[in-house]
């Protein structure tokens, strides 16, 4: 999707309606998980604690955590910072569909240098122009290495990226940005801006849970918070030494489009106390109903879990990848949580409240 201010500018009035509507919420219900009659929270069945903050007055308008030493757009569109392409390699295994690379661009000599965190994402203005003889839009990017980089330098950024292909009028039409970027070679300098976004931060807390569910290369922040919480170097460096329950669940078509597994199952063997892998693999299983199986009908099979996990103030849930999942997502939700007495149209906005139900969609 291109990236325009004029996004932005809507993106912030559409919020406006949120906010006065939150303010009504606030007023309505001022006691946590808000239940139907009848109907016990989850608070309410496994402890009197509640499991989303509480206001002890109604506030007079609802604010998100500000995060204020997160950068944000440090290089804009009309200034981008060129960043020089070090490494750019495929992560499929013979016999996978598509291409899906691991792209490494070096950061140093940027003044100020490029930094960014964990969650964010970057922008990339492919070289050339479009159909109109302009500069192409910018693109972005899901950030799939931590704030230290892949050699624990801090001066690079990494992407995981598929080329877009998809057929029109009998012919094959490229994806500008995603080809150019998995054609780009070690030395080449490409135009990057940002960093941005605040919504897929993880939490500070070392004993927080962190259930991941993603597709294709969604799983791009994921493998940014998996490395700060599992390998070695990370843990050092951050001085931050995981002690929760991450579960991550992971939809590929095929088991050779698997991205970074062999990674994943290391920090699984290496820690399995804190580590759980499920993953779906659309074109190789079938899920009870004879269909594709999708990360969606491996969150109905663990859903008594997820929920156990959910009732905990400690967990946050993570969504990335595909648009399209969302709905999916939101009915497998749906089930489970009515199976417990629970609503999830109601308990999901209070989740996106406290901070805890992150989504990255595109
Ligand atoms: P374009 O040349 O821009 O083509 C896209 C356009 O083609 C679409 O807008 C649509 O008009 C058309 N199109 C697409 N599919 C079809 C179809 N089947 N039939 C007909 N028309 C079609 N991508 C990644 O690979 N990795 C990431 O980590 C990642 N992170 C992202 C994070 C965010 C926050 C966002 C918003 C997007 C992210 N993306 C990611 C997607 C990325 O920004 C680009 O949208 C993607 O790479 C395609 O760009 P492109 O220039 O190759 O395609
Ligand atoms: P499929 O393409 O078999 O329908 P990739 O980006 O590498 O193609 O991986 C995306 C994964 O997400 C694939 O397994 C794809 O399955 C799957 N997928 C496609 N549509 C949905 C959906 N609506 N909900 C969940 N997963 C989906």
């Amino acid at each position: 999707m291109a990236y325009s201010e004029a996004t932005v500018l809507a993106g912030g009035l559409v919020h406006i309606p949120i906010l006065i509507g939150l303010v009504g919420f606030f007023q309505k219900f001022h006691a946590g998980i808000t239940k139907r009659p009848g109907n016990p929270t989850l608070a309410e069945k496994k402890s009197p604690q509640p499991s989303v903050a509480q206001p002890s007055t109604a506030p007079k308008a609802v604010k998100k955590p500000a995060h204020p030493n997160v950068p944000v757009n440090t290089y804009k569109p009309k200034a981008p910072f060129e960043g020089t392409v070090t490494e750019n390699y495929s992560l499929l295994q013979d016999g996978a569909i598509g291409r899906v690379n691991h792209i490494t661009f070096d950061l140093s000599n940027g003044d100020p240098q490029l930094r960014y965190v964990e969650g964010q994402s970057i922008g990339i203005i492919p070289a050339g122009q479009d159909a109109k003889g302009k500069p192409h839009k910018i693109r972005l990017y899901s950030i799939a290495s931590t704030r230290y980089g892949d050699n624990f330098q801090e001066k690079t950024v990494s992407l995981c990226v598929r080329q877009l292909q998809y057929e029109k009028d009998g012919e094959t039409v490229d994806g500008v940005c995603s080809t150019y970027l998995c054609d780009i070679k070690p030395g080449d300098k490409v135009k990057i801006t940002g960093p941005v976004g605040k919504e897929m931060l993880l939490p500070d807390d070392e004993d927080a849970n962190i259930i991941m569910l993603a597709t294709g290369t969604g799983i791009a922040p994921m493998r940014a918070y998996l490395r700060k919480m599992f390998e070695p170097t990370e843990r050092e460096k951050n001085n931050w030494f995981f002690k929760g329950k991450a579960w991550l669940f992971m939809g590929a078509p095929k088991t050779a489009n698997l991205l970074y597994d062999a990674d994943f199952e290391h920090y699984k063997s290496q820690f399995p106390e804190n580590l759980r892998y499920t993953k779906a693999i659309s074109r190789e299983e079938k899920n009870t109903k004879g269909g594709r199986m999708y990360i969606q009908d491996r969150v109905l099979e663990h859903a008594d879990e997820i929920f156990a996990l959910i009732e905990n103030p400690k967990t946050h849930i993570y969504l990335c990848g595909l648009k399209g999942m969302e709905p999916g997502i939101d009915e497998a939700m749906t089930s489970a949580a009515k199976a417990k007495g629970l609503d999830w149209s109601e308990l999901r906005p209070q989740l996106k409240k406290a901070g805890r139900w992150h989504v990255e969609t595109y």
